[in-house]
């Protein structure tokens, strides 16, 4: 049996990082991944992959770091000795990053130029994958969009994540970096962060089914995404790290929703009617608006073998069912006194 190949992930306590993970180990990766020092345990999402270092057959080991921080990229780059680095971390809300746009692009921009410069500096040839973002066609100039779609990005987030994607094809060509961006549009999933449209459709109206909550607070309802599996995304990541050359790939479905529709589908299947519970709160309208991403990945169908296997209803019956579980647990902790609060705030 040949050794088994080595991934360090970025962002692997994040949404994607879990299902990166999960992907990796399944096909007999050595998996590292970078976590940041916090007051509170992080790891929820990959708890279920974690064994005691200890323990004879591991292969997930943990790492601290920050991306804010070059010196520290050096250092993983040459205790662990990757064969695959995979990008993933980021401050990744939009909304935040028109708050905090200094630090967004010190994470998204400048974290992306730490790990391409580590690799270049490192001496051994190491694939490198950067989550870029279907964030970066903005104002879109066309639809649907494809690689070769203009980018007019409309956030600081946005911005940060267009310099990653061409400092990544800089690298390639100067260099001859084996260096691939993923353009990916939104996918979702029952661990996607509470704060992102979806998920706090799903954790609100299955918490309003229950009678945890009685209002949820939205910003601009007329907003339409292509919205995907996690799950399916994350496969195409290691695809195109697996290709005889690096190169450039969207990934999408194909199909474009409006918030409007997915609270339909989200409440519809609760047999709720979501106008009864929904207000507006210009709290959650941002500065400049992405009005609709609708993505075309022909290219990756067509090279990389891949589809997403995961429809829109699909996605939205999925996270309903997980949170309507999580629901139901809050509400056991709720009649036994305990104070189940959410703090809202983005
Ligand atoms: P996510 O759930 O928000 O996870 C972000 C990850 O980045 C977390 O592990 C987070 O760590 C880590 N992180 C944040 N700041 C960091 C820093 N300064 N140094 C090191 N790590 C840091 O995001 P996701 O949905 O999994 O997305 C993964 C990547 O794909 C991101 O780069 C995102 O911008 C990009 N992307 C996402 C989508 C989407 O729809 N999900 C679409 C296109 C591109 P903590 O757990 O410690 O906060
Ligand atoms: N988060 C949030 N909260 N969004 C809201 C709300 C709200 O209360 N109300 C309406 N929206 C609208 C946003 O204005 C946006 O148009 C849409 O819902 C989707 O918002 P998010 O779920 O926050 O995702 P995003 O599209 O801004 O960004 C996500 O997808 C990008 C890929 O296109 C993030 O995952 C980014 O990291 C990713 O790059």
């Amino acid at each position: 049996m040949g050794k088994a190949k080595r991934a360090l992930l970025t962002g692997i306590t994040g949404q994607d990082g879990s299902y990166l993970s999960e992907l990796l180990l399944k096909k007999g990766y050595e998996v590292h991944g970078v976590i940041r020092r916090s007051s509170t345990f992080g790891t929820d999402r990959i708890e279920h992959l974690y064994r005691d270092p200890h323990e004879s057959g591991t292969r997930l080991f943990l790492h601290y770091g920050d991306l804010t921080d070059g010196n520290n990229a050096a250092a993983l780059l040459q205790e662990i000795q990757p064969d695959e680095i995979y990008n993933l971390g980021a401050q990744s809300h939009v909304g935040v990053s028109f708050i905090n746009p200094v630090y967004t692009v010190e994470v998204d921009a400048l974290g992306v130029l730490h790990l391409l410069e580590a690799i270049r500096h490192c001496g051994r040839p190491v694939k490198f994958y950067q989550a870029s973002s279907s964030e970066m066609y903005g104002k879109v100039v066309e639809t649907p969009q494809t690689e070769k779609t203009p980018f007019h990005p409309r956030s600081p987030y946005g911005c940060a994540k267009v310099y990653g994607f061409w400092q990544t094809v800089n690298y390639r060509e100067a260099y001859g970096l084996f260096a691939c961006n993923g353009i990916l549009f939104n996918h979702e999933s029952p661990r996607r962060g509470e704060t992102f449209v979806s998920r706090k459709i799903t954790r609100a109206a299955t918490r309003i089914k229950l009678g945890l909550q009685k209002k949820l607070y939205l910003g601009n309802l007329d907003a339409r995404r292509d919205w995907g599996f996690a799950g399916d995304y994350v496969e195409a990541m290691w695809l195109m790290l697996q290709q005889k050359k690096p190169g450039d790939y969207v990934i999408a479905t194909g199909q474009t929703h409006s918030v409007r529709e997915l609270l339909d589908e989200a409440f519809g299947l609760l047999k709720l009617d979501w106008k009864k519970h929904v207000e507006q709160d210009d709290r959650y309208l941002r500065p400049a608006e992405v009005d609709l991403l609708l993505g075309d990945a022909s290219h990756a169908r067509k090279t990389l073998k891949w589809k997403p296997k995961v429809t829109f209803k699909k996605l939205v019956k999925m996270m309903v069912e997980a949170d309507l579980k999580l629901a139901e647990q809050e509400k056991i902790l709720h009649q036994a006194g305990h104070r189940v609060h959410k703090t809202e705030y983005e």
